[in-house]
């Protein structure tokens, strides 16, 4: 275990698992911004970690950041012991569909027996609290929609009740985690909510997924990937809209109830790399051609879902929640986001990154008429 900053036990504080990744670390940043209240953050950081998203928080009391893997039992039950969190926000998963094609291993290892460990180390923590501690703590499960599996084109949206069906070993690891979390509240009695979300977006975004990937080839002049015909459709939530409702299941959430969370905005592929491309041709433009000329089809990915699409109406009756961007007002800010961050995006692009980026998009085939 290798702690980066140390604080003083004592206090409320939170437990957030992959606070160094993408959603987990705009939601530290976010929470740090908004409260008094410390962060325990434990990462493995893996490539999809990056202590350089942290960078602002150096120095901070507020922040402990921990390096310590989720299926590492006795480094968890030290950190439960030593700081006695009130909560665990969970996000640390392998997330990337893709690379679950590729190589599922890890996702078992990280989404299955991770989450399994986490939860028995909270388990066994809740059983030494008094009983407003234990009425008082959350275990908090992020996953996906992606584990309802995929739509057609009028089928109703996934809702809480929707059956499971995940298709990729990404989804199905997601899945098993969801009905461990499950079975802990109802075997257990563990507080857990869990939360489906859509895609989300926005600054801090790893460029393999598909928007950051996107601004980052445009800016480079290199060819835009789209998988298949473009038509597959997401639903896509900006990240700081995922974080505030994070905070409000936290704060108002049922234990044992689920909360779908989307930023009702569904979108085909194609539709959303031509938004990109458009901002960028007016917020960075290119002398004498637009960056939609980059576009082109690839070989479609491996049973490659059709549509998510969310029922959000449960958290917005019940919990009064809505998103705040729009489509458009949150992929502008994260065009501009990555315009401006340039230093960020250098720091990410590791060996590592680069290495898969040359595996996947080798023989990229150039179609006509985008
Ligand atoms: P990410 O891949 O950007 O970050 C994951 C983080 O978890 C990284 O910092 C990584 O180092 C850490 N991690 C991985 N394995 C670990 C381990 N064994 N122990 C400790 N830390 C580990 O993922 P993200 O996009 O931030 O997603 C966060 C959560 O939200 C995930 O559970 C994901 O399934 C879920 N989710 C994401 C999206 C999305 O659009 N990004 C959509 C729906 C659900
Ligand atoms: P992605 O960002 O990987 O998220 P997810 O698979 O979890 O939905 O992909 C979003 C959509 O974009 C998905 O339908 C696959 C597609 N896609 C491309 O067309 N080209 C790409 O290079 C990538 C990474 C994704």
């Amino acid at each position: 275990m290798c702690v980066h900053y140390s604080l003083d036990e004592g206090g409320l504080m939170i437990l957030v698992t992959g606070g160094a990744g993408f959603i987990g670390a705009n939601f530290v940043l976010d929470w740090l911004q908004r409260r008094n209240e410390t962060v325990i953050n434990v990462d493995k950081l893996t490539y999809a970690g990056n202590l350089c998203t942290l960078k602002s928080l150096t120095g901070n009391p507020l922040h402990c950041f921990v390096q310590v893997d989720i299926s590492d039992r006795s480094a968890l039950d030290l950190l439960f012991s030593r700081y006695a969190p009130r909560a665990v926000i969970h996000f640390a998963a392998e997330s990337h569909v893709d690379r679950s094609i590729h190589s599922p291993e890890e996702f078992v290892q990280t989404n299955v027996v991770g989450t399994f460990t986490l939860l028995e180390a909270a388990r066994e923590y809740l059983d030494r609290l008094d009983d407003d501690a234990r009425a008082a703590f959350r275990f908090l499960h992020i996953s996906t929609d992606e584990v309802f599996g995929s739509l057609l084109p009028g089928d109703p949206h996934f809702c809480e009740m929707t059956p499971y069906a995940p298709n990729s070993p990404y989804s199905a690891t997601k899945a098993a985690s969801d009905h461990l979390v499950r079975a802990y509240h109802y075997t257990y009695g563990l507080p857990v909510i869990t939360m489906h979300c859509s895609n989300n977006y926005g600054p801090y975004h790893f460029p393999e997924k598909l928007i950051p990937l996107t601004i980052l080839k445009a800016l480079n002049s290199e060819s835009i990937p789209i998988y298949g015909d473009g038509q597959n459709v997401r639903d896509w939530l900006y990240v700081r809209d995922h974080c505030s409702a994070i905070r409000t299941v936290l704060s108002h959430g049922t234990p044992g109830q689920t909360y779908n969370v989307g930023g009702q905005n569904e979108k085909k592929n194609i539709e959303v790399v031509q938004a990109v491309c458009d901002l960028l041709d007016l917020l960075h433009p290119k002398a004498h051609s637009s960056y939609r000329d980059l576009i082109v089809s690839v070989s479609d990915r491996l049973g490659h879902d059709y549509r998510y699409a969310i029922d959000m109406r449960k958290i917005k009756i019940e919990l009064g929640w809505k998103p705040a961007e729009t489509f458009e007002s949150g992929l502008r800010k994260t065009v501009q986001w990555y315009l401006d961050n340039q230093h960020w995006v250098n720091e990410v692009q590791s060996g590592e990154y680069r290495k898969w980026i040359e595996f996947k998009y080798t023989n990229v085939r150039k179609s006509q008429g985008r």
